[in-house]
């Protein structure tokens, strides 16, 4: 058998093993060590060992100078990038994932086409997968560029009327036009396909740019599966058969995750492309509402209540992952189950902003993970419950996704925190969540609010129970 070949197999089963063990807190570091070093390795053996008409690649220096600037600034990135960022990094990663598989397409181009005479009939398969691969690489580039943009503020949502038509008609134009060169051949093929890569950015700008910037994980998971499939196109041209498994796998992958995140929303898809929610944050911050009044609570209290409680259930949102508070979090877990108390984390499958987004970060703290319950097992928990402590989550406790048939949110499954005995809300004032929604839990009668950023609450109500 080919070495190559046998190298290719190596490094596709260990994008698999190494999906797998991702599934896992336990295995998920050694899982993404194994795909990496089968990417290594079948990046290794394409450079050494790939072959076309009996030459090697050579063109060493420009390899391995472009190898050792991408490790450089990943490296750096990956390290330094804060734990609520990591999304915006995603999506700038993926941006280049998707760039280069559009440059694949422009390379094969030119190298197939540059000359008249070597357009000849029979080239539509070819073209055809050099056209996917670089309309799919380049609206996957655009949009998350724009994407990593919103993340990071420096675009904000637009959209324009009409805008929908005009995308369809773009995308109409960009189909037409693939299929007129694929099947024509036409002389003046350059400008057509110059003119789909342009159409194809322009795109990708329009169906990222109207979508609340709140939605982006959906979205760049999205683009995700886009840019995989583009890579697979790459494995097609070049008959590379871990280009194409490892294509297929982040296709499929970001496909999977894409539709997860939009069930444990309850929404579909195309609700989520057309923005009707998310990116809330403005409504009102008074602690009066038409919903009634809500109460407070001291630290002195809290710390008696959960110190004298014998179940306490932490759930953990958004707010906690801003105020990195994970490290005091589990600091204040250790002292409750020092004085007896059981401690647990209730884990709502889209808390926070990233999938697993609360596993990590209570990961980082080195929390049990047999600590953490997910919601089906919390719920069965919450009415046996002493206090609840909510640590900067707001629309995965909101009672509205059972209760109001006309909130947005109507049918996600939540956290039935209000089973509890006590209710202890942490966040810094009465400002909605993702949803931009009220959350009438914070007016119920068990619910006292413990209002002040999660990570110096949490400090103040340590410092409170070891003076116990
Ligand atoms: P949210 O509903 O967004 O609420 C977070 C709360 O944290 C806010 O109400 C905020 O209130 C509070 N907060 C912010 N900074 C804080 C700080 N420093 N200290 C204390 N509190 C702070 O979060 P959630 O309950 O985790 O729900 C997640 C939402 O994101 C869901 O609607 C979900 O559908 C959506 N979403 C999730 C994902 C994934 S995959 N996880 C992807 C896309 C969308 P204050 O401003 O008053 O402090």
């Amino acid at each position: 058998m080919n070495l190559l070949l046998l190298i290719y197999l190596i490094s596709s089963v260990t994008f698999i093993v190494g999906l797998k063990m991702l599934s896992h807190p336990d295995t998920a570091r050694r899982g993404n060590l194994v795909a990496a070093a089968g990417m290594t390795l079948a990046i290794a053996g394409t450079i050494f060992l790939y072959e076309e008409d009996d030459t090697r690649l050579g063109n060493y220096g420009w390899i391995f100078g472009g190898l050792l600037l991408g490790t450089i600034v990943g490296t750096l990135a990956a390290k330094r990038v804060k734990m609520t960022a990591m999304p915006e990094m995603v999506s700038l990663f993926n941006g280049m994932g998707g760039a280069c598989a559009a440059l694949i397409s422009i390379v094969e181009f030119n190298h197939h086409f540059a000359h008249a005479e070597y357009i000849v009939s029979g080239v539509g398969a070819l073209l055809l997968i050099i056209v996917i691969g670089l309309i799919i690489g380049s609206v996957s580039f655009a949009g998350s560029m724009v994407a990593w943009g919103k993340l990071n503020g420096s675009v904000k949502d637009y959209s324009f009327k009409g805008q929908q038509i005009v995308s369809a008609l773009i995308l109409l134009v960009i189909a037409g036009l693939s299929v007129y060169i694929i099947i024509a051949v036409p002389d003046n093929i350059f400008l057509f396909f110059y003119a789909i890569l342009v159409l194809s950015l322009v795109y990708g700008i329009f169906f990222v740019l109207p979508i609340g910037g709140a939605d982006m994980p959906v979205v760049i998971s999205l683009l995700n599966s886009f840019t995989g499939v583009a890579a697979a196109c790459g494995g097609f041209l070049y008959n590379n058969q871990v280009m194409l498994t490892g294509g297929i796998l982040v296709g499929a992958a970001g496909t999977l995750l894409t539709i997860l995140m939009c069930k444990a929303m309850n929404r579909s898809l195309l609700n989520v492309l057309l923005g009707s929610w998310g990116g809330g944050g403005a409504a009102g911050s008074s602690t009066d509402s038409a919903a009634g009044h809500t109460k407070e609570i001291s630290i002195t209290d809290a710390a008696v209540v959960m110190s004298y409680a014998g179940k306490v259930m932490i759930v953990p949102g958004y707010g906690l992952a801003v105020a990195q508070a994970q490290h005091v979090c589990h600091e204040l877990e250790k002292l409750l189950e020092e004085k007896g108390v059981t401690v647990k984390y209730a884990i709502h499958p889209v808390a926070g902003r990233m999938p697993g987004h609360m596993n990590v970060l209570l990961a980082e703290a080195d929390v049990n993970y047999e600590s953490l319950i997910e919601m089906e097992e919390a719920n069965n928990e919450f009415s046996t419950t002493d206090v609840v402590l909510v640590l900067g989550a707001n629309d995965v406790v909101n009672p509205a996704a059972k209760t109001d048939p006309a909130s947005p949110i109507y049918g996600m499954p939540i956290l039935e925190v209000e089973q509890s005995k006590l209710v202890i809300v942490n966040k810094r004032s009465m400002k909605p969540g993702y949803a931009g929604i009220e959350n009438m839990l914070f007016f119920q009668p068990k619910t006292s609010m413990l209002f002040g950023d999660a990570k110096s609450v949490l400090q103040k109500l340590v410092t409170e129970i070891k003076a116990l």
